[in-house]
């Protein structure tokens, strides 16, 4: 059975993904801040396991790639992250720092995945389009992340790691609000296209959830 991990599953776009996976019959692992009470995670149908992380806590990240120490994953999707109601700091820390955190951590468990994939959820917020970074917290959080994952990029692909972070569009969730354009259904079943088809020739790259390459 092919296995995905979901991180921030709790709703929005992770708990797409955790829905769509565990629909087409996948070993789905999904965490959530608040396992004790998963919500509409908890009612997901199939394969599903629920963990309990925050993405800033560094036992937890130990604890949960401890659970994989013998295992495979197949793919890992990063979806956590948040657009307001925090700092600055706070901003960097969830949007920028633990996204490297918590891959970093699993990186051996995808490594002996058959299929090898990580999907980061970043922002056309965080693009240069070659000019200044950008300067407002979310979008200087997502352009901070962007710039960790080029750097560390070749490292994972010489591992055998196809990884790529995306643009999920502008979304109908907490997150994006009800005007958003694009609907978590299409957002999700866009990038799980792009996912299925990735080569590792894609790793590195900066996609939009229709696949088309997004200027960093
Ligand atoms: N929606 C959009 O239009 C849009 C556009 C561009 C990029 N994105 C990116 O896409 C990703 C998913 O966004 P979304 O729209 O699904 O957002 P959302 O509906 O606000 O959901 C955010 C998810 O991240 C989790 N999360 C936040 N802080 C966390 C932390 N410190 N530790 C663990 N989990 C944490 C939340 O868990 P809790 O329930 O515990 O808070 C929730 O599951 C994000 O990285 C976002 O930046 C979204």
């Amino acid at each position: 059975m092919t296995s995905v991990l979901i991180v921030g599953a709790s709703r929005g776009i992770g708990l797409g993904f955790t829905q769509s996976f565990a629909a087409d019959g996948w070993e789905v692992h999904a965490t959530t801040r608040t396992p004790e009470n998963p919500g509409a995670l908890g009612g997901v149908a199939g394969d599903v396991t629920i963990h309990g992380l925050e993405v800033r806590n560094k036992n937890q990240i130990e604890s949960l790639a401890g659970v994989f120490e013998d295992r495979g994953l197949d793919l890992l999707i990063h979806s956590a992250g948040v657009l307001r109601g925090v700092s600055r700091d706070e901003m960097m820390a969830i949007n920028a720092d633990a996204p490297m955190a918590v891959v970093g951590a699993l990186l051996a468990a995808v490594e002996r995945g058959a299929e090898r994939k990580i999907a980061i959820l970043t922002s056309q917020m965080g693009a240069r389009h070659g000019g200044e970074t950008p300067s407002a917290d979310y979008g200087a959080s997502k352009c901070l992340l962007n710039d960790r994952f080029r750097e560390i990029e070749p490292e994972w692909a010489a591992k055998g790691i196809t990884s790529v972070v995306f643009h999920p569009g502008w979304v109908a969730t907490d997150m994006g609000g009800r005007s958003a354009s694009v609907s978590v259904n299409e957002s999700v079943g866009g990038m799980r296209r792009v996912i299925d088809g990735l080569e590792p020739s894609d790793s590195g790259k900066f996609l939009t959830w229709k696949g088309t390459e997004h200027a960093w």
